[in-house]
């Protein structure tokens, strides 16, 4: 069921739900003077590091943009690539991953995807569906917008079909249909390697999140940027909105 995404949590410091978008892979390996795809797989070890350290900073979800729907434009090899890293993770790391408790979560179309890519988000998915120590939300095929219009047309089917009613609060009956409605909601989105963009990345989700960037190339990630994201995080005040009663005095 959805989570409500307003106003709620902020007496909070601990980023309980963060997301990554895990850029700067193609620079990393240019730099290096190798081809973008080792910079993929640089990625992945970066990407393991990186579950790892997150629960001993208090994250309890961590969401990863893997693949999204305009990476199809890239070219043919560059897409076999990341997806075939999608298949490289899961069979290098899902034993791990089920044994130290953490749920693989996976949002984003299933259609287009081949029939090898789908079992292995259906293992992953399958094989740690009774853990919750920790959650791993893996965004693949996936588009802000896109999650947001499939929410809508599935809304207006169930409403048409008598299955929900259009009374009560519109929003939390909405965000029930997006993918990521088992998901609290979340605190901080970061993004790597210096772009300053969401880049179509949980655009109705962003609505109340911190955003950090940091200059770090996504393979040279780990416990040590994570840890700064979070406490960048700790030392911003949320406000959703509001102004403090003493500013509004001030500010008049
Ligand atoms: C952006 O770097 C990164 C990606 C498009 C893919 C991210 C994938 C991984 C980190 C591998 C792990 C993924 C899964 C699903 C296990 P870029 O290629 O845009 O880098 P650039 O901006 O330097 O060119």
């Amino acid at each position: 069921m959805a989570k409500p995404s307003g106003p709620q949590g902020e007496e909070s410091a601990i980023a309980r739900h963060v997301a990554l978008i895990m850029d700067g892979n193609g620079r990393w390996a240019k730099r290096r003077g190798f081809p973008r795809t080792f910079g993929h797989r640089a990625g992945v070890t970066a990407l393991k590091r990186t579950v790892e350290a997150a629960p001993t900073l208090g994250i309890e979800w961590l969401t990863v943009f893997g693949f999204s729907t305009e990476n199809w434009s890239r070219p043919p090899a560059e897409v076999a690539e990341l997806m075939s890293l999608l298949k490289h993770y899961v069979d290098s790391d899902l034993e791990r991953l089920e044994r130290e408790g953490v749920r693989v979560h996976v949002i984003g179309r299933r259609e287009g995807l081949s029939a090898d890519i789908l079992e292995v988000i259906e293992r992953a998915e399958s094989r740690t569906r009774a853990n919750d120590r920790f959650h791993l939300q893996v965004a693949f095929n996936y588009g802000g917008r896109a999650d947001i219009a499939d929410a809508a047309r599935r809304y207006a089917r169930a409403l048409a079909a008598g299955e929900i009613s259009d009374e009560g609060d519109p929003e939390a009956a909405f965000s029930g249909f997006l993918s990521t409605a088992e998901a609290p909601p979340v605190d901080l989105i970061v993004r790597t390697s210096g772009e300053r963009r969401l880049s179509n990345f949980l655009l109705w989700e962003a609505a109340y999140a911190e955003l950090v960037f940091q200059d770090v190339l996504w393979p040279d990630y780990g416990a040590e940027p994570l840890r700064a994201a979070v406490e960048e995080f700790k030392a911003r005040e949320r406000r959703y909105g509001r102004a403090e009663a003493d500013d509004v005095l001030a500010a008049g």
